[in-house]
């Protein structure tokens, strides 16, 4: 075929190349062109991203849950140039000082007794390799019948095909993938806003949905169920913080039955609930943990699987120990770098702390926000990850027919306001990079309030 190469300053020929030889993720080439092609980023700085038009924008989400340190920093960019420069990749069964620095950090930060890493390059791998970490841990110690995994609704876990079959949520369908993989164990999601239980209180919820878990591995058979996969917090539904006797009691059932907990700490982990990990939120450690994103802010793809001592040990000793897994791009010494460089700036500036004081802030507007406009039906979350849930009607919690576009409305007005957020089903998230100051954040809530205010207008509501 023949096409010219856009100038990369040329932002309608861009947009235009984009429109015909781009698959751009989650979105759909028609749609895009109608709103006349992706947004071209040509810059960032901190908490604001330019685009080629010359328009600044609040990253409402950081990227995509990812940009912890914010963006521009030339620190981390310089470590993976300092980096990749000396030695650009390991050798086959060799480690390069980074990356054992990286899981030597890993096992200092994180909590409990979970020790040693194996990395990848992101959220779905990492979460392919805890689970293929369980069962091949469940397999050594001889039990080998133990394959299922429970996952819960309203969580995602990644876009490979193993992956994508955990939880499940309206924001990402998976009607063209059939079948189901056999393994997969479905249970209702903490969600105290919408029990499933229509539980009275939250503390219900949790154990009830906790029970869930149980009754899931009693029906399949405990000697059938390998692990237990969640999120502490989880975000397609904006920021659900499951009510405090949930994880409790879901460590105390895997226990009971000999299954391994898993957290996917791929957005909760470094900072961003305004603890270092979301474990250290809910007060569980797991056996295995998933983490991705915020380890380098999103300046080098790099994911893994950090696992206790009593996991990681059985797969060491004799040849026929060893754990069959394995990425050619593995332990990268670029993404090392720049994982130690972004967790040192993320200690160094107090990030952490910094995500629990704006995620206070946040929460006061966001309470403002559901006191001031009706369509508010629901307002959640932790540090820097929050959310709003719309509804047509309060008391029933009813969501707006989806012919009336309601979240294209707002994303208009967010993104006429200079937010970049685009608003998916009946969920604002709200993520903002951990950087953000309180007046950033004033600006971000604001544009928010303003937003929801005009689609009332619009709708008559
Ligand atoms: C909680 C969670 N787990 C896993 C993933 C998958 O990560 P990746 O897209 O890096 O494969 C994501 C991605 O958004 C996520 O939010």
């Amino acid at each position: 075929m023949t096409t010219t190469l856009p100038p990369s300053t040329d932002n309608s020929a861009l947009q235009d190349a984009a429109n015909r030889h781009l698959f751009v993720g989650m979105t759909n080439p028609a749609q895009l062109a109608e709103e006349g092609g992706p947004l071209v980023m040509d810059s960032a700085e901190g908490v604001y991203v330019t685009a080629m038009d010359g328009k600044k924008y609040i990253d409402g989400i950081s990227g995509m849950y990812f940009r912890n340190a914010g963006h521009g920093r030339e620190e981390i960019a310089r470590a993976v140039y300092e980096q990749l420069s000396r030695i650009s990749m390991n050798v086959y069964a060799g480690a390069t000082p980074a990356t054992i620095q990286l899981a030597a950090k890993l096992a200092e930060i994180t909590p409990g007794d979970l020790t040693r890493t194996f990395f990848c390059q992101g959220g779905s791998e990492a979460n392919e390799s805890s689970l293929k970490m369980a069962q091949a841990y469940h397999m050594r110690r001889g039990d080998k019948g133990r394959y299922k995994v429970i996952s819960r609704k309203g969580s995602y876990h990644g876009s490979t095909y193993g992956t994508m079959w955990l939880g499940g949520h309206p924001g990402f369908p998976r009607t063209d993938y059939q079948p189901r993989p056999a393994n997969v164990v479905t249970v209702p999601g903490p969600h105290a806003y919408r029990c499933e239980f229509g539980s009275s209180s939250p503390e219900e919820c949790g154990e009830l949905s906790a029970k869930a878990i149980e009754e899931a591995i009693l029906f399949e058979g405990p000697e059938s169920v390998s692990a237990v996969i969640g999120e502490p917090v989880s975000q397609p539904l904006g920021g659900v913080i499951p009510p405090s006797n949930y994880w409790p009691l879901v460590r105390e059932i895997c226990d009971r039955y000999g299954v391994v907990l898993i957290f996917d700490e791929v957005i909760t982990g470094f900072g961003r609930l305004g603890e270092w990990f979301g474990a250290d939120f809910v007060g569980v450690t797991p056996d295995i943990m998933s983490f991705a994103k915020g380890i380098t802010s999103g300046y080098f793809p790099v994911g893994g699987s950090i696992a206790t001592a009593e996991i990681a040990d059985v797969f060491s000793g004799g040849p026929d120990k060893t754990w069959s897994h394995m990425y050619t791009y593995s332990a990268h010494p670029g993404g090392a770098a720049a994982a130690l460089a972004n967790l040192a700036i993320v200690e160094r500036e107090g990030l952490v702390d910094n995500a629990r004081a704006r995620g206070e802030q946040l929460a006061e507007r966001l309470a403002e926000m559901k006191e001031k406009h009706p369509m508010v039906g629901d307002v959640r979350g932790a540090g820097l990850i929050q959310g709003i849930e719309f509804v047509a009607d309060r008391k029933t919690k009813q969501h707006f027919d989806p012919s009336l576009k309601v979240n294209a409305r707002l994303t208009e007005k967010l993104i006429a306001r200079g937010v970049w957020i685009r608003v998916p089903a009946y969920i604002v998230p709200i993520a903002p990079p951990l950087v953000i100051t309180a007046d950033e954040l004033d600006e971000l809530a604001t544009a928010i309030d303003e937003s929801l205010g005009e689609v009332e207008k619009e709708l008559g509501v």
